[in-house]
Parts: C-alpha cells; sequence; structure tokens
C-alpha cells in the first residue's frame, strides 16, 4: 500500500442507477420497464427480489443529496428512468417524471455537487420491448427522441452527459445468455441489440448537442483485463477474441475503427442491420470516455491442455470477482491510446462484501479494494492517462440485478427493512480521499494483505 496525490480540479464522486435505488415503480405516471417484468418472472431474480420500494430513493433523495454534501462528493453519477419520461417509450411526455430529475438536479446544484447523467441503465420501457426491445432499430430512434426530450429539460443546468452505461452487458446479459432483462436467449438477437445499442449511442450524441450546445457527452464501457489461462497459443487465442467480443465491439466502432473482424467471424454476423451511414453515426466524436472496471478474466481455450498458470493467493469479493487492480491500469490506458479520446472517466467501481449485521458500517475490505485501485488510477494516469475524475460504485446499497440484495456495493449502508442509512467506513474513506486528493493507506490492518 503506498500514498498517492491526485491533481487539483479531479472529480471525485459516487454513482448509481434508477431501477436499483429510486423504487416508486409505479408512482407520478412512471410505466413498466423490462426490469419490473423480468423481476417477477419466477427464478429470474434471487429470492423473487424486485426493485419496487430498492432504496427508495425517489422518495428519500433529498436525504441522498444531503449525504453526498456531508461526504463532500464533487460529483454524482446517476441514470434517467427512462418509463418515468416517457411510460410507454414514445409518445406522450410524463412531465411528473421529468420533474423529479429536475428537483434531483437542483438540489445537487444547491449542495455544489456536479451532475453526471446517464440516460440508459438497463431499464427499458416494457412497451418497446413488446415491440422487438434493442434488437429492432426503432429502438435506438426512440432512444433517441426520449433523449432530445430529457436533454432539453435538463440541459441548461447538465453538463456531463452519458448516452449508455454498459452496452456490452445490454446486448450480452440480456439478449445472448438471459440472465439479465428481458432474459432472451439468441446469438443474433444480442448482436443485432449490440448494433442498435451503438446506433442509439451515436443518434443521441447529435440529440444532446442539437438541445444543450455546450454538453459535454461521452459513453460508459466496461472493461475487463482478458487474460490467458497460460501462454499456450490455444489460451492466447481464446483470450484476444473475449476481448473483441467485449472491449473492442464497442470501443473500435465508436473510435471509428468498424467492428473487430475476428468478432464477427465468431458471431457469423451478416451484418444485415448496418445501414449505410451507421459506422458514422456511432462514430460521432466524444468529449469523455467513462470506464466501468470491477475484475479481469483468466480465458482458456475449450481444446487448451496446456497447464494453467499458477496464482497464488487471488483475492476475491463477496461476488466471487477476483481483486485484480492492475487490470484497471491497464484497461485505462488501452481505452485512452485505442480511443485517443481526451477525458477519461473512471465511471464504476467498487466492491461487494458480506456485511456484519451487528457493524454494517464497518467495511474494511472495500475500503483496501478502494485504496488499491486508487492508486492503480494514479499509475495509468503515470502513463500519461488524462483522467478527470473517478466515481465509486455505488453510492448506497442497492438491487443488484439477478442477486437482488444479497450482494451489497455501498459506501453507505441501507437498511432494507427501515431504509435508514449509515454512511460505511469506506464511505469516510472516500470523503478524505476527496477532500484531499491523497490517496493514503487505510489506517488499519487488512486482512486480505
Ligand atoms: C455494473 C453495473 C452496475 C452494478 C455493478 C456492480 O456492471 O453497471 O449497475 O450492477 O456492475
Amino acid at each position: 500500500m503506498s500514498q498517492r496525490a491526485f491533481p487539483d480540479g479531479f472529480v471525485w464522486g459516487a454513482a448509481t442507477s434508477s431501477y436499483q435505488i429510486e423504487g416508486a415503480m409505479d408512482v407520478d405516471g412512471r410505466g413498466p420497464s423490462i426490469w419490473d417484468t423480468f423481476s417477477r418472472t419466477p427464478g429470474m431474480v434471487r429470492d423473487g427480489d424486485t426493485g419496487d420500494v430498492a432504496a427508495d430513493h425517489y422518495h428519500r433523495w433529498a436525504e441522498d443529496v444531503a449525504i453526498m454534501g456531508e461526504l463532500g462528493l464533487g460529483a454524482y453519477r446517476f441514470s434517467i428512468a427512462w418509463p418515468r419520461i416517457l411510460p410507454t417509450g414514445r409518445g406522450t411526455v410524463n412531465q411528473p417524471g421529468l420533474d423529479f430529475y429536475d428537483r434531483l438536479v437542483d438540489g445537487l446544484l444547491a449542495a455544489g455537487i456536479d451532475p453526471f447523467v446517464t440516460l440508459y441503465h438497463w431499464d427499458l420501457p416494457q412497451a418497446l420491448e413488446d415491440e422487438g426491445g434493442w434488437p429492432v432499430r426503432s429502438t435506438a430512434e426512440a432512444f433517441a427522441d426520449y433523449t432530445g426530450i430529457v436533454a432539453d429539460r435538463l440541459g441548461d443546468r447538465v453538463r456531463h452527459w452519458t448516452t449508455l452505461n454498459e452496452p456490452w452487458v445490454t446486448a450480452g446479459h440480456g439478449y445472448l445468455t438471459g440472465e439479465h432483462a428481458p432474459g432472451r436467449r439468441s446469438t443474433a438477437d444480442a448482436v443485432a441489440a449490440s448494433h442498435h445499442l451503438l446506433l442509439a449511442h451515436g443518434l443521441a450524441v447529435d440529440a444532446i448537442r442539437a438541445a444543450v450546445p455546450h454538453a459535454l457527452v461521452g459513453i460508459v464501457l466496461n472493461l475487463e483485463a482478458k487474460h490467458p489461462a497460460s501462454p499456450s497459443l490455444l489460451d492466447l487465442e481464446a483470450a484476444s477474441l473475449e476481448h473483441a467480443l467485449m472491449g473492442r465491439w464497442y470501443l473500435d466502432p465508436i473510435a471509428g475503427l468498424g467492428y473487430p473482424e475476428d468478432g464477427v467471424v465468431a458471431y457469423a454476423w451478416d451484418q444485415a442491420e448496418v445501414a449505410d451511414g451507421d459506422l458514422t453515426v456511432i462514430a460521432r466524436p466524444l468529449d469523455f470516455l467513462g470506464i466501468n472496471y470491477y475484475t479481469r478474466q483468466i480465458v482458456r481455450h475449450p481444446d487448451s491442455a496446456a497447464e494453467p498458470t499458477v496464482r497464488p493467493g487471488t483475492r476475491v469479493t463477496g461476488m466471487g470477482w477476483e481483486v485484480y487492480p492492475a487490470g484497471l491500469t491497464d484497461a485505462l490506458e488501452w481505452a485512452w491510446r485505442r480511443s485517443g479520446i481526451g477525458a477519461i472517466y473512471v465511471t464504476e467501481n467498487g466492491a461487494a462484501y458480506p456485511v456484519d449485521p451487528a457493524e454494517p458500517e464497518r467495511d474494511p475490505d472495500r475500503v483496501a479494494f478502494l485504496h488499491d485501485h486508487l492508486v492503480a488510477a494514479a499509475d495509468a494516469m503515470d502513463r500519461g492517462v488524462p483522467l478527470r475524475g473517478y466515481f465509486a460504485w455505488s453510492l448506497l446499497d442497492n438491487f443488484e440485478w439477478a442477486h437482488g440484495y444479497a450482494h451489497r456495493f455501498g459506501i453507505v449502508h441501507v437498511d432494507f427493512d427501515t431504509l435508514e442509512r449509515r454512511i460505511r467506513d469506506s464511505g469516510r474513506y472516500w470523503s478524505a480521499v476527496a477532500a484531499s486528493g491523497l490517496v493514503e493507506p487505510p489506517g488499519y490492518d487488512d486482512p486480505a494483505g
């Protein structure tokens, strides 16, 4: 563990998403989203949990803003629930939905907290899924219209806009493996979804810029370091293909490099969905790139007979994800060099760990995790990466998708019976880093070493 200094003006924030924290699923005209449907489908979410109440942020947003103020956060990344704005995905605007985000933005600004808006963090209006969802092109067009509506309303106060959160997860978990809403399982649908998500992104960039000339616009991608299980060529090739299907599948078209050829071949994709001009729209220049980083993946080719390289002492989080801070340095450097985008943010990083019910605010493992990844981010800056800010995932314990409430990522603990919030040690640690710009080693024995 070592001490590192971040520059003045570096943005310290925390992130959440609408379905994971808001609750109030049928309040003030909100329409159903695919996650309402999916979470009600037996067997899809652990313990049958839903986001019906979640952290009840819709009603408690002012308290949450006050907590952010107490932590001294400079920025808050949150997402807009499309079904609050357009209950059936398109058509009549639901003013009370817009009013909610209007109040939230005003509250943040009054507390000196810069709002970073994400327009899509996975809660597609169910009506659009009923019309075909992301595998159909009209969903991308509907997204651009929705984006214009939100940008018109909030653009006088919001500077930082991101279109999509982790399109790889939307397409892959939603349409390929079916582990996320809407739970479909088809390679063809997933690949079509990925293209329409990227198209939606590009169209939304134009919609934001048309409504808000001074907007700073970006997208949030999740990256993992993909490492071969052994130095064998089979494993090397398998790792490279995983990278093509995750990181490069999204970053390359955005960077104007088109879809990775090895990925196109692996999917046997005829690219029928790609219309003339789409790749130009997808490659609109961006003001910043957001990277979400949690872990790396060790990749083994199914036919590989090579001895896997042994890795002693692997640390894992409560999700079973390997703690691998060096992968953050690597991901940031790679994304910056490949895209040439001039401002990079860590838009999510954090970890779930089991909670001691007697002391839910004590979270030494999370403090250590954050410390180690902050050092890794500082290493990336030493390599030249123009890293401008860092958002902890997550501000609050929340609905962790198919895991329901079983895993907690918050730097603030939420009691899901009483909805009481309590700042964790990691929240205090984050607050101290935000105040000083100094990443100090945590002041206790780290059991994880
Ligand atoms: C990311 C998601 C976020 C949260 C974290 C743990 O992939 O963007 O909503 O679930 O993982």
